[in-house]
């Protein structure tokens, strides 16, 4: 089902409702909306809010829990992620950005996969360096999720794993909606009735929820008047399932993009991962984060390529010992219409990329503010 607008709901009027009634009243909405599908309907953003930050200031030891909890909630817009499962579960249907850090604990291994409803692994940190050291490891990727989707951090239930942190928190979870699954374009003043007057349409659902304030009525903002502009959106997320290893020779002249296999989200279609390569459309700010995995007896050389094979940012692990981690960074570029962006692996033997069904390469982007320049984000083709 494709859902149209919900132009419907203030923070403040999401934020008062009790969260049994946001769910209820959000399913009913959508319900309603699915009905005029077909019309142009516009969407709004205002009120489709759900993001989270928690941490956690004590170790888990393996074997004793299986989901990461967490005791310190900073954020919990929309009241969809739970602290004492450490689950989120999604409400509003869309693109969700998550990203978490855990902490190694000393002489124990760290392994802690995204899941999706309990079993679809989405990534993966890793670390199977069992000596005394601690670190941290960090993985993020952006997913589409359902309404009663739930994601959490899973645990490897053994006892030769652990979790490290203390009061500093070294573990942490973060995720936020970034664009809900509803058409971009459209004016939903034209399509539903003005306030005050009676309901253009048979309403296929009539008042699910007593509490749920009507669709329609204006106090609810439900018959705006302003013409919605076209929101320009653009995300990526890919993950790789095998490695790739460096070779000496073979006259790569060109610096190769790393590809990938898996693709959680790619929306507008900018990103190829056959060859890839993104290309921006909409002219902005853009965020990427990328994670890779340290490939056992090779070093780890990535770097975040512009243009002509601009570096941009990179990771770095030099250490050629038998143990598999992983580097992360992230940065904010400001990006052209055709701007290219793409990861490197450095291509000599002393170096590699490891990944396999765990997920530990991941490489994502997204708009974050497009540029208001008209002339510039005026759709050009
Ligand atoms: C993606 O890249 C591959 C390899 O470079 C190319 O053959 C293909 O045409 C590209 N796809 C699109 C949709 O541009």
């Amino acid at each position: 089902m494709q859902y149209a607008s919900t132009r419907a709901l203030s923070t403040v009027e999401v934020a008062s409702w009790s969260n049994p009634w946001r769910l209820a009243c959000l399913l009913g909405i959508l319900t309603f909306l699915g009905s005029v599908t077909t019309l142009h309907v516009a969407p709004v953003m205002m009120g489709l809010h759900s993001a989270f930050s928690a941490t956690r200031t004590n170790s888990i030891l393996g074997g004793t829990q299986k989901a990461v909890t967490f005791n310190r909630l900073l954020v919990n817009t929309g009241s969809d992620f739970n602290p004492d499962t450490g689950h989120f579960r999604c409400i509003i249907p869309g693109a969700y950005y998550f990203s978490f850090t855990v902490g190694k604990y000393p002489k124990k291994m760290l392994s802690v996969i995204l899941v999706k409803n309990g079993q679809e692994v989405q990534a993966m940190a890793y670390d199977d360096y069992k000596k005394k050291g601690r670190k941290v490891q960090s993985q993020s990727v952006m997913i589409n999720l359902k309404a009663m989707d739930t994601v959490w951090l899973m645990l490897q239930d053994s006892p030769q794993h652990a979790l490290y942190s203390n009061a500093g928190p070294y573990i942490t979870f973060t995720g936020y909606l970034v664009y809900p699954d509803i058409p971009a374009t459209g004016y939903l003043n034209n399509h539903l009735s003005p306030p005050g007057q009676p309901y253009p349409y048979p309403n296929p659902n009539p008042n699910p929820n007593p509490n749920c304030p009507p669709p329609g009525d204006h106090r609810y903002g439900w018959s705006g008047s302003a013409k919605a502009p076209e929101e320009p959106r653009s995300a990526f997320s890919v993950a790789r399932t095998s490695p790739v290893l460096g070779e000496n020779g073979g006259g790569h002249q060109e610096k190769e993009p790393l590809t990938f296999d898996v693709e959680y989200v790619n929306i507008g279609g900018h990103f190829n991962k056959t060859s890839g390569r993104f290309t921006c459309r909409y002219p902005g700010a853009y965020y990427f984060a990328f994670t890779v995995g340290k490939h056992p007896h090779r070093a780890v050389s990535v770097k975040l390529m512009t243009g002509h094979g601009e570096v941009q940012a990179m990771v770095f692990d030099e250490d050629m010992s038998r143990r598999r981690e992983m580097q992360s960074q992230s940065l904010l570029l400001p990006l052209r219409r055709g701007d290219n962006v793409w990861l490197y692996s450095q291509q000599d033997e002393r170096y590699a990329v490891y990944s396999n069904q765990g997920r530990y390469t991941t490489f994502s982007g997204f708009l974050v503010y497009p540029d208001t320049d008209p002339t510039t984000t005026a759709s050009q083709d």
